[in-house]
């Protein structure tokens, strides 16, 4: 276990890997962090497809590219599919009476927690954000209705070192009052 502020610069988007398979253990741990993340309502309005399958994964890469975006993915052996599912009724009328879209914080708070959970155990991942979701749908049978939020690519970085941070200024992003 390491200090978590360790942990928190260590997790990088990681986008060369290693021709490596990833351990189905490893890949559990990061559902069970996915598991204990919190929730609007303890909604928990999630899940995960966790491809770990190398001719799998060579399907889904193409699903997550374009001329432009995210060709490294080729290179990739797992990925987690997160899918948004319709929760629990509090939190949907809370969201309602609210304007919120808890469901999409919901998931973000987990893709977190399994980015965290992957980078302890020495894996690189990449939160994707940018893939043809009906293609991926069509490939993983995922119900038409239901929603492709996001991808991570998961797998052994091809380096280890971890990069600066190109981040904004504690003073833009925050406003203390005491
Ligand atoms: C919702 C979301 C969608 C993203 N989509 C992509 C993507 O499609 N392709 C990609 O290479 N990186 C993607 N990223 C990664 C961001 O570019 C990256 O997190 C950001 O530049 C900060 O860099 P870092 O993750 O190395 O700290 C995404 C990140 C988030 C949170």
């Amino acid at each position: 276990m390491e200090n978590f502020f360790e942990l928190v610069s260590k997790r990088q988007s990681c986008r060369k890997y290693l021709d490596i398979a990833v351990e189905k253990e490893k890949l559990l741990k990061c559902i069970e962090a996915a598991q204990a993340a919190p929730s609007a309502c303890n909604s928990q309005p999630w899940h995960f497809i966790v491809v770990n399958n190398k001719e799998l994964a060579a399907k889904v890469a193409p699903c997550l590219q374009d001329k432009i975006m995210n060709k490294f993915t080729t290179q990739c052996q797992a990925f987690i599919i997160v899918i948004e599912e319709n929760g629990n009724l509090t939190s949907r009328a809370g969201a309602l009476m609210k304007h919120q879209d808890y469901r999409s914080i919901d998931l973000g708070i987990a893709t977190e927690h399994i980015c965290l959970a992957a980078t302890e155990q020495g894996l690189g991942t990449c939160i994707l954000g940018w893939f043809n979701e009906k293609e991926l749908k069509k490939l993983l049978n995922v119900n038409a209705f239901k929603r492709i939020r996001l991808v991570i690519a998961i797998g052994y970085p091809e380096d280890g070192s971890v990069r600066k941070k190109v981040r904004k200024n504690i003073d833009e992003i925050s406003t203390f009052i005491e």
